[in-house]
Order: structure tokens, then sequence, then C-alpha cells
């Protein structure tokens, strides 16, 4: 029957084009375009001399399935969204509500004389990212050393283009890709971890999904000793007087997962006891801060020891070794081992004798001597840090000797 209609107007059109009296439209076609979920106006404008003397009749139709839409003043088609807005005897406009995809196509403004105007409607519709091809927003975890590729992809008319853009630290972005896709080779703990992606095409509003990367990898670590004055000497053989208070050594961790840290003396793990301490000072998501202390430095503290750290990465560790401090009044005698610097008379006494008796000084009895004194003047550091504690220790030790040849001198006479 449509179709039918369709062909009468034809024959019409044919047998009665331009006559002058006949009306007519402002345009032959025209394209309108309209975003998805919005109101499209079609607009049919038939101008005629006199519209008493030819009446006529206006029919609009969907090309595409030669389906009426409308007919004189009404929508036919049972599409609610559908309406004709004919105030004016020369207004003819087709409306539609809620604009979707499907309605994009060729429509005709029809009159009974069998002339037409074509509109083309143009649906746009504002990017959508497609899930199923883009990266989620938090990946899996992403091993150090491997590639990892974003990917996004977003549908809408016209074809969105795609930007990717990566985020440092302090949230300046910058742009890294115009494709669809990006691989990152190499990752490692420094790679960049948060991405974005934004689809436009013109139609706002624009899409954006967020990446958030997670980056595994072997710990890294950094080992100092901290002095009195909170300097952190980087070494791998530290001098310590004896009876210093709280040896301090601090290891800075990063790793990816968290798993264990511990230290170690001389490879065996080491327990907190009232002597030694171990303890996180600092701990966010991935960076531990591990501190031990020694309350009083001791003889038999002297050691190796290691500040380690393993994850399913892998494992690593970083070591310092600990020795009693070579001073001016520490010598060894042939029947005493202990070269303790005590405060008591008794082995101020020992010393005092040996010094009389050996007055020349002795290397410590350490195989590594050379190594040690390398070590101990590479830093300046150190040594500044060595020479004000150990003028310290010797002042005091001076005095205590001098007290002790007074009292001793005041027993003898
Ligand atoms: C033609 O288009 C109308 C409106 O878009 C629709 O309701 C109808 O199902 C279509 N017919 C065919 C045969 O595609
Ligand atoms: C006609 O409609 C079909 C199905 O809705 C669509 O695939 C086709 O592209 C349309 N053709 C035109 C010319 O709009
Ligand atoms: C990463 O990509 C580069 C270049 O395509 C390739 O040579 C390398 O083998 C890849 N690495 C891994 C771990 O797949």
């Amino acid at each position: 029957m449509l179709l039918f209609l369709f062909l009468i107007i034809s024959i019409f059109s044919t047998t009665s084009a331009d006559n002058s009296d006949q009306p007519k439209f402002d345009r032959s076609h025209e394209t309108v375009s309209v975003v998805v979920g919005k109101r499209a106006l079609l607009p049919c404008y038939v101008s005629i001399k006199d519209s008493s003397n030819s009446p006529f009749k206006v029919i609009w139709m969907k090309l595409n399935n030669s389906s009426i839409l409308t007919m004189e003043d009404r929508a036919i088609n049972g599409d609610p969204r559908i309406s004709l807005l004919h105030a004016y005897a020369d207004e003819w406009n087709l409306q539609i509500d809620d604009i979707d995809e499907d309605d994009a196509g060729i429509y005709q403004c029809v009159i009974n004389t069998g002339m037409y105007k074509t509109l083309t409607l143009d649906v746009k519709v504002p990017p959508k990212i497609i899930d199923e091809l883009t990266t989620e927003p938090y990946p899996s975890p992403i091993r150090s050393g491997s590639n990892f590729t974003i990917k996004c992809y977003a549908h809408g008319k016209p074809m969105p283009k795609i930007r990717i853009l990566s985020y440092d630290q302090s949230d300046n972005a910058k742009i890294i890709s115009n494709e669809n896709e990006v691989t990152l080779y190499d990752v490692s703990r420094h790679t960049r971890r948060r991405y974005e992606c934004i689809a436009n095409n013109g139609y706002p509003p624009d899409v954006a999904r967020s990446f958030q990367l997670t980056i595994q990898y072997v710990p890294e670590l950094n080992l100092v000793f901290q002095s009195k004055t909170n300097d952190e000497l980087t070494l791998s053989i530290l001098f310590i007087d004896l009876n210093q208070n709280d040896i301090r050594l601090k290891c800075r961790i990063v790793m990816n997962p968290l798993d264990k840290i511990y230290w170690t003396k001389n490879n065996r793990k080491l327990i907190n006891n009232h002597h030694i301490h171990q303890y996180v000072s600092t701990s966010t998501e991935n960076f531990i801060i591990s501190e031990l202390i020694i309350k009083e430095f001791l003889h038999e503290d002297q050691g190796e020891y290691s500040c380690i750290a393993s994850n399913s990465l892998g494992m690593n560790s970083k070591s310092i070794e600990l020795l009693v401090a070579p001073t001016t009044t520490t010598t060894t005698t042939t029947t005493t081992t202990t070269t303790t610097m005590a405060t008591t008379l008794t082995i101020t006494t020992e010393l005092l004798t040996s010094r009389m008796i050996l007055p020349r000084r002795k290397r410590p009895k350490h195989s590594r001597t050379t190594t040690i004194s390398q070590e101990f003047y590479r830093s300046t550091e150190l040594l500044r840090e060595m020479t004000i504690t150990s003028s310290q220790a010797i002042n005091t030790k001076y005095q205590m000797m001098t007290l002790y040849i007074l009292l001793f001198m005041a027993a003898y006479f």
C-alpha cells in the first residue's frame, strides 16, 4: 500500500513538474546533524503563491524502508517520538525526540504534487570506551623487565580520536600516544604508574579511562650508618669506639611486593633483645626503612651486619662490617687479648703499665688491616666523626690516668 502511494506520487511528479503555480521547497536537499538522545528537527518549508487556489498535502517518509511517518498533520507510524510541526501553512517540519543511532538515514518531505525534498539525518554519537578492548583500570601486576601494552578503544560517530597520557609523581601529564595502543618496554620500578586515555570526537562529553599500574621488582636497598650528628655514611667497614651508645644502622628498601625484611650478623638472623633492637621506622606502600640499634658497642658486637630483603622476584642485601676502632691507648699485651676500653680502674692500670712497658703501638690483630685502613681513610666524613669521638675518649682516658697516677703515688709514698 505504501509502495503504491509512493508510485502514485512519483507519477505525479513526472507529469506536473515546473508549474509556477505549484508549491515549492526552499531547498531540495539538506543535512541535519543531531547528537544521540537529543531532538531532531527536519525542516520542510513549502512556499506557494496562493494556497487557497491549490490545496496540497504533505507526507514524510523514511527512505531506508519506505515507511510513511506522517500524513497531513499527524504522525502515523505509531512511534511516539515522531510528530509533525505544522504551526504555519507553509511549515511541515518533522520532529523526532530522543534520537537514536537507528534514526540516521534519508528522509523525504513529499508533496502530493510529486515534488519532494530530501533530508539526511546524521546522528552523532559521543565517544564511549569499548570495555572489552580497553585495558582495565587496575591491571594485574607487571613484572619488571617485561613489556606492557596499554590499549584504549572507543566508538562513537564520527570515530573518536584517542590520546594516551602518562602522569608523573607530581601529576604532570604528557601525551605519549595518539594511537589506540602504546607499549611500555622493559618496565622497571621507575616506569610511570598512572596513565589516562581520552576519547574525543567533537561531540561532548569526552570520555576518559585511567590506568594505575602495579610494577613488581626485586628489592633495592641502601644501608647507611647514622652518626650522632645524623650524617648518613655509606661504608663497607666502620670502626667504632667501644662502649659507644646507640650505634644506628639504617636500611632503606624499595620493593614490590613487600615481603621479608630482616637483619643478620655474620649471616645469622638477628633477634631483638635488650642489646640489639631492630624495627621498622618508616613504612609506605613500597618503601620501608628498617633500623638496627646496638645499645652499647661491645667487643662481641664486631662482625658483618646485613640488611636483607626478599620477595617473589628475588632478594638483595647490603652489608657493613663493624669493628672496634684502634685508638692510641688500644694496645695488645701478650697475656690479655682484651682491648676493651672500659672505664674501670683495673683495665686502665693494665693499659697504663703496658703503655709504659710497650710504648710502641701495635696494630689490632686483624687479617684485613690494610683494607680497613684504606676504607677508613677513604671517607673523610668518617674520619671527622672518628676524630671527634676518639679525641673525646682519649681526653677522658688521660684524665683518668692522671687521677690514677696521683692515687698511686699517694698510696705509694
Ligand atoms: C522502518 O523504519 C521504522 C521506523 O524507523 C521501523 O519501525 C520499521 O520497523 C522499519 N521497517 C523495516 C521493514 O525495516
Ligand atoms: C537501512 O536500514 C538498515 C537497517 O536498519 C541499515 O543497515 C542501512 O544502513 C540503512 N540504509 C540506509 C541507506 O540508511
Ligand atoms: C619487549 O619488546 C621488545 C621489542 O619488541 C622485544 O625485543 C623484547 O623481547 C620484549 N620483551 C619481553 C620480555 O617480552
